[in-house]
């Protein structure tokens, strides 16, 4: 199926809403919707393949196999693409598929891989985001079930919630225990939306506490962040930070800086903290001072100058976190329009330079980095594709955020 870009994607933009394009140099939003409708396309196209499996975490030759929902964690970006395809066009098809994927969601929490910090990434774009659009209460019982398990990992001595691996001491490997890392930020969304949905307080206090350990631990003096940082379950004594996808363990991993910067820009949001929206600044005029001229970083800003591998995905997430923060400042505030401008210009970059070629991709972001040094680079990465749709849904649309 091919769209008209002249056409409208979705009967809810009102062109009585003043445009939030006023004043940000940048491509004209008929750019974006072009740029939409492309992605559509791509997501159309693998409707039928990705029904009720998933694409894998990063492609292969810039395709993606298929894969169950049993493990990983990064199921639930697929069914938020289909999620926003379905809320922008409003075709029941990307609701049919969503509705299908998110049984398999059920089945997880059952049976499946749930001893992750990436319940909120896994449950917010596929159980939130189905309960938001649809009402529909299992997608509400299912999300909160999810936010109940994330907080099962919460230590309380150390004020953390543990990344990796199970919490018993008996079964989990020592380097995971204790051990928090930068990502876990944009899953406290799942934490904070549970306690508004239930009026609980206890799992907004645990992301927040978490937060808190996060700006003493992983965010630095500079603003760069760290990737993870380990305590003492015994003692709580603190035994440092390490990297795991980055390139040292004193260098600034790039896609670590965009989840961190996302992740405090929500905070904010949920918890009314100036502190939490001005850190996520801070976050953010860091990652704009390094990132390359055509706004997408290096996979790490620190590693050696002829390592030139990008991460295509990072710079997703960061026009998103960049537009969220954009959002949550005051308008009169100058960073408001620097920073709307900073991530329209990603987003055109990415439409321009980075996207794949439909008939030899099934992806639709390329110069993805997973794990640069496991030598998972130069790919699709299905968070990436996943942060463009959402980041060009912010462009074109006045659209609710599902986290
Ligand atoms: N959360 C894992 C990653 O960003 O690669």
């Amino acid at each position: 199926m091919t769209r008209n870009s002249s056409a409208p994607i979705a009967d809810v933009s009102d062109p009585g809403v003043p445009s939030r394009y006023d004043g940000c140099r940048s491509a004209p939003e008929s750019a974006f919707r072009g740029a939409l409708i492309d992605a559509l396309d791509g997501i159309d196209s693998n409707l039928v393949t990705f029904h009720d499996r998933f694409p894998t975490a990063s492609s292969d030759d810039l395709v993606y196999p298929s894969t169950d929902n049993s493990k990983g964690w990064t199921s639930g970006f697929w069914t938020g693409q289909c999620w926003l395809a379905y809320e922008v066009t409003g075709d029941e098809q990307y609701r049919n598929a969503a509705q299908t994927q998110l049984e398999t969601f059920d089945r997880r929490l059952e049976d499946g891989d749930m001893e992750t910090h990436d319940l909120g990434f896994l449950y917010t774009l596929s159980a939130v985001a189905g309960y938001r659009l649809t009402g529909q209460f299992e997608y509400r019982e299912l999300a909160v079930a999810a936010a109940e398990l994330l907080t099962d990992r919460y230590w309380d001595d150390l004020g953390l919630i543990q990344a990796w691996g199970p919490l018993d001491a008996s079964a989990s490997d020592e380097w995971v225990q204790g051990r928090m890392i930068a990502d876990t930020m944009m899953n406290l969304p799942l934490l904070f939306w549970a306690s508004e949905t239930t009026d609980e307080r206890r799992y907004a206090t645990i992301a927040d506490a978490h937060a808190r350990t996060n700006v003493r631990h992983i965010v630095r003096d500079d603003a760069s962040t760290a990737h993870t940082f380990k305590s003492d379950i015994e003692s709580g004594a603190p035994l440092g930070v390490e990297t795991h996808q980055g390139y040292a363990d004193d260098s600034c991993w790039a896609r670590g800086q965009a989840w961190q910067l996302y992740g405090y820009a929500i905070a904010a949001t949920y918890t009314g903290e100036s502190a939490y929206a001005e850190l996520a600044s801070k976050l953010a005029n860091y990652y704009l001072e390094r990132v390359e001229a055509d706004h997408v970083p290096r996979w790490d800003f620190d590693a050696p100058a002829d390592d030139g591998v990008r991460d295509s995905s990072a710079a997703a997430v960061a026009a998103c976190g960049l537009d969220e923060l954009s959002r949550i400042l005051p308008s009169a505030d100058d960073r408001t329009r620097q920073y709307r401008t900073a991530a329209l210009e990603t987003l055109e970059s990415l439409a321009e330079n980075y996207t794949t070629d439909p008939d030899s991709s099934n992806g639709l972001l390329m110069e993805g980095s997973y794990h640069r040094t496991d030598d998972d680079f130069d790919e699709c990465c299905l968070w990436g594709d996943y942060f463009y749709v959402e980041g060009l849904v912010r462009a074109t649309e006045q659209w609710e955020r599902y986290w």
